[in-house]
């Protein structure tokens, strides 16, 4: 019975540290739409920080009620926000649909936490989205189809989640792809040849795609690969020999 007091402290700081984070890069924003709006008839700077009294006010209260606790509704309703990092607490619930309300939002991070049931697939509207971080959040099923939407991701981590179904054909058209983590998920089938598309990779991490072999063809271009790791499938084909240098030294 030692754990949970731990747990309420170590969520306490985080999310009092997610609050702290947030309100300075708010402050920065706002400094900057200042600078931007000078003659602007709403002060950016009141809008934005009465939001973020009331996002205290909703961490406050998930504290309150239990930190092994749901996220509140109203934060669906920030829509401006463009920046939310709820990695690392005892979050649970599924992932509301609401979320696709935050449409500004570039960067997403909700990894470990202990969410249950799909991604939403209202997640493909937020197409600015250039990183998503969910590691070991707890959501399963398939990657939504309206994920193809989101072509601006550059950095997606995602692995030691229950992910299952095929890995999308479309991933290939997702060009600004830096970084791709898919460890540890139930995926079946190929990794999908369109992957030759992703010259921009320095980050690839597949592993444990349970039947269907694939080719190594797909690396053949990827010039910019530094890390590389696909432990655990079954795989076909040597290394092209194209790849890239610092990779080939590995
Ligand atoms: C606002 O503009 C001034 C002058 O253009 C600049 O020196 C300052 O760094 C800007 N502040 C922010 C927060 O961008
Ligand atoms: C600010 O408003 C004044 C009066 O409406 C206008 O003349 C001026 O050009 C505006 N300045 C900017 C930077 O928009
Ligand atoms: C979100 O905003 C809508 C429209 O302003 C409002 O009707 C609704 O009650 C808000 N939801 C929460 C949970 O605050
Ligand atoms: C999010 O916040 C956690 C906890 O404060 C931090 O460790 C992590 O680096 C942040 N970023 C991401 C992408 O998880
Ligand atoms: C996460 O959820 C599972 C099942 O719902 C539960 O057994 C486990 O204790 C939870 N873990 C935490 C850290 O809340
Ligand atoms: C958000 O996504 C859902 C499911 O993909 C879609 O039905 C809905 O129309 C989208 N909403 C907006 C505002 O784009
Ligand atoms: C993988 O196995 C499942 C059943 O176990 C099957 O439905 C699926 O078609 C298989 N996929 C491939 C690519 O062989
Ligand atoms: C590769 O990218 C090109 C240009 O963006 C696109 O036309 C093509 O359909 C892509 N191929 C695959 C297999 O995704
Ligand atoms: C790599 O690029 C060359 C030249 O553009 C192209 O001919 C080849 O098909 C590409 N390889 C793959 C696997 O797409």
């Amino acid at each position: 019975m030692a754990a949970p007091p731990q747990r309420h402290l170590n969520s306490r700081r985080h999310l009092v540290v997610l609050f702290f984070v947030f309100a300075v890069g708010q402050l920065v924003n706002t400094a900057r739409a200042q600078n931007r709006t000078s003659n602007a008839t709403t002060d950016p700077a009141e809008v934005k920080l009465s939001d973020c009294v009331r996002l205290l006010l909703f961490y406050r209260r998930v504290y309150a009620l239990d930190v092994v606790g749901r996220i509140p509704d109203e934060l669906w309703n920030l829509t401006y926000l463009d920046k939310l990092n709820l990695s690392q607490n005892y979050l649970t619930g599924p992932l509301s649909a609401s979320i696709g309300n935050l449409v500004r939002m570039q960067y997403i991070a909700f990894g470990t936490n202990n969410f249950s049931g799909p991604l939403p697939l209202e997640l493909g509207n937020l197409t600015r989205l250039t990183q998503i971080y969910f590691d070991s959040a707890g959501v399963s099923g398939p990657i939504p189809a309206s994920f193809a939407r989101l072509r601006g991701l550059e950095r997606v981590w995602a692995s030691d989640n229950e992910l299952t179904g095929h890995i999308p054909d479309y991933i290939g058209s997702w060009s600004s792809l830096i970084q791709l983590r898919f460890q540890g998920n139930s995926f079946q089938g190929r990794i999908p040849p369109s992957f030759s598309n992703l010259t921009a990779l320095s980050d690839l991490r597949i592993s444990d795609i349970s039947n269907g072999s694939s080719s190594l063809d797909f690396l053949e271009n990827m010039t910019s690969l530094a890390t590389l790791f696909l432990g655990n499938n079954r795989l076909t084909g040597t290394l092209p020999s194209q790849i890239s240098p610092s990779l080939r030294a590995m």
